[in-house]
């Protein structure tokens, strides 16, 4: 049955490709973002593929414009069955040379605009005692990276917050299920549009996949009980690599993760999209087809585990870091 999904960043890169992908089955899609000609282009895209598309500009900073979007959602397309927080802003700066304001707008847009998506979405849903509320998280929620020091900051914030409000929609025995799907690298636009104080043009680690296997991803997620989902088989690697070696990690970022998020290639020319949107379409993908994979295995393989024996795998790997760092004192 078509079902009522909300996404926010929906005018460009994966949550243009996670709007694709819901309205691949049928579903009713409100996209939300700031940009006019993103947006019309997600909608024509996601009427193409068979969905109903709902545009709903919006900035995800301002708690009562995400709150105003979901009464129209719910009035114009029905209760909201899934909510998808993906938008996002960032730069490639290091952390001295970026201005208070900068930062903070970052964390109002990466964070707090999670935490607005996710009242305005569990304030209709708990009530109900249905829904999912799926966070688009990245491998950088464990591990912080150089360069990106406020994106970093966001995603880790948005991994606590969330651990915060399952632990309190599990005490009140809610059936609203809320999800976190880690992201690896994803050639998107993102990098022709954050803003850059690098001497060359902004690009992803390594290995990069392309949008629509993230979307995959999301799309899964929502329909599993999944408390996390891991994409790529880099993301399980940063995060298990992270929590057992955390300071050799940081010694091989110092070392190569300022020359792996540039990349030898002419600038874009427009102007960053942190205050306001980009005046043009910037499409699903980003610069970088020539090297990103279009399919996870690892992600296939996760698919195919039971719901059960996922969660009893990360109960056991769980009690297995655990009983690790006792023993190297950790
Ligand atoms: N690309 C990667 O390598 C990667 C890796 C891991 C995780 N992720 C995650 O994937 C998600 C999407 O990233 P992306 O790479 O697709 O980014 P992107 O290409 O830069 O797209 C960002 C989206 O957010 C929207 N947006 C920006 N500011 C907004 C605001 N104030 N209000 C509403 N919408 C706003 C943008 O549209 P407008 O400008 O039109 O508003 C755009 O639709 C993020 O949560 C990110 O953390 C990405």
């Amino acid at each position: 049955m078509a079902k009522t999904v909300v996404v926010t960043g929906a005018s460009a890169g994966l949550g243009r490709a996670i709007a694709h992908a819901f309205a691949s089955r049928g579903d009713r899609v409100a996209i939300l973002a700031r940009g006019e000609q993103g947006l019309a282009g997600a909608a024509e895209e996601v009427r193409a593929r068979g969905g109903q598309a709902l545009v709903l500009p919006c900035d995800v900073a301002d708690a009562a414009e995400v709150d105003a979007a979901a009464t129209q959602v719910e009035a114009e397309l029905g209760p909201i069955d899934v909510w998808v927080n993906n938008a996002m802003v960032g730069s490639l700066s290091r952390f001295l040379e970026m201005e208070a304001e900068e930062f903070q707008r970052i964390t109002d847009v990466t964070f707090l605009g999670f935490v607005n998506g996710s009242r305005a979405a569990l304030k209709r849903m708990v009530p109900r005692d249905a829904g999912v509320l799926v966070q688009v998280g990245s491998s950088l929620a464990y591990r912080g990276i150089p360069l990106q020091s406020a994106y970093c900051g966001c995603k880790h914030a948005i991994q606590g917050f969330t651990e915060s409000v399952r632990c309190e929609l599990l005490h009140d025995g809610s059936r609203v299920h809320l999800t976190m799907v880690q992201m690896p690298a994803l050639n998107t636009p993102q990098f022709s549009q954050v803003r850059n104080r690098m001497a060359k043009h902004p690009m992803p680690v390594a290995p990069i996949y392309e949008p629509e296997v993230g979307a995959d991803a999301i799309v899964w997620a929502s329909e599993h009980k999944r408390r996390e989902v891991w994409v790529g088989a880099s993301t399980p690697a940063v995060i298990i690599g992270n929590a057992l070696v955390p300071t050799a990690g940081d010694h091989f970022l110092a070392t190569t993760a300022f020359d792996g998020q540039q990349a030898e290639l002419e600038p874009d020319g427009g102007p960053d999209y942190l205050f306001a949107p980009r005046a043009e379409d910037m499409g699903t993908r980003g610069r970088f087809s020539d090297q990103a994979r279009t399919r996870s295995r690892q992600l296939e393989l996760t698919k195919v585990l039971p719901d059960w024996a996922a969660g009893m795998v990360s109960a056991a790997a769980g009690r297995g870091l655990g009983a690790l760092q006792k023993l190297l004192g950790g």
